[in-house]
């Protein structure tokens, strides 16, 4: 299997990177500065920014998967999200008609993508969510957020997008509550290790293909 990794060098990135490994995939990722990655004499690395087509097309070049943990370094409005997502559209849309075109594209996304994700949160706790976090300290992330399932849903490609609640360092508990509708009741965190877990898992499930799926403890 090849996968393509965008954000390998992140912290979520990281962990999937590593379970590629595990499970003895060719993996090629896009990097900024490919020294500070510790993975980087396991994967293929192309160096390079991922809001360049130019870059990107080779990373997804052959893949059978794309796997994607990118987000801003800090609660900024830093659009990285908004820059990078069309150009992996983009770049994987072009090979609509290879033999193989890449279709399959599975990104980390976040909670607060959707109006409805707090729909089955207790009155109070859809308050504080939505006004102290979603439209105050997490708004720009919570709009990159946005800006990347819009260019998802709107594309043709095989996208899932997994969107958790606060992410933790943690170890993975290995199991997690999931749901395709909305946060499930008083889901406020998981680990990276179990969202990496469930993004790997989804490489041959197409249950939710076309779809946003949460995942909480
Ligand atoms: N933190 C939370 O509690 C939480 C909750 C729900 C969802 N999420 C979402 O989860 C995603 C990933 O979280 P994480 O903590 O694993 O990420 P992270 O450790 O912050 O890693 C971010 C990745 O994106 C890359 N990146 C950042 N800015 C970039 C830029 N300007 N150009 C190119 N690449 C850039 C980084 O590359 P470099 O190494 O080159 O900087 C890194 O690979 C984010 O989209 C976030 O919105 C987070």
């Amino acid at each position: 299997m090849n996968i393509a990794i965008f954000g390998a060098s992140g912290a979520t990135g990281a962990l999937l990177t590593e379970r590629c490994l595990f499970v003895g995939y060719n993996v090629t990722t896009l990097l900024r500065t490919p020294e500070k990655f510790p993975l980087r004499d396991r994967v293929h690395v192309i160096q390079g920014s991922p809001f360049d087509l130019a870059f990107v097309r080779p990373t997804i070049e052959g893949a059978d998967v794309v796997l994607s943990a990118l987000g801003a370094n800090s609660l900024k409005k830093e659009d990285v999200l908004e820059r990078a997502v069309p150009q992996i559209v983009a770049a994987m849309q072009q090979t609509a008609s290879q033999p193989k075109p890449v279709r399959r594209i599975i990104v980390l996304g976040s909670a607060g993508a959707l109006p409805t994700s707090l729909d089955k949160q207790p009155a109070w706790r859809r308050w504080l969510v939505q006004n102290i976090l979603y439209n105050t300290l997490l708004r720009w992330p919570v709009a990159s957020q946005i800006s990347q399932w819009n260019d998802l849903s709107h594309s043709n490609l095989d996208w899932t997008m997994v969107m958790p609640p606060m992410l933790t360092n943690g170890p993975a508990h290995g199991s997690c509550r999931i749901d395709g509708e909305a946060l499930p009741r008083n889901g406020s965190r998981i680990s990276r290790a179990d969202v990496a877990d469930f993004m790997m898992r989804q490489i041959d499930n197409p249950q939710w293909i076309k779809k946003g799926v949460y995942i909480s403890w």
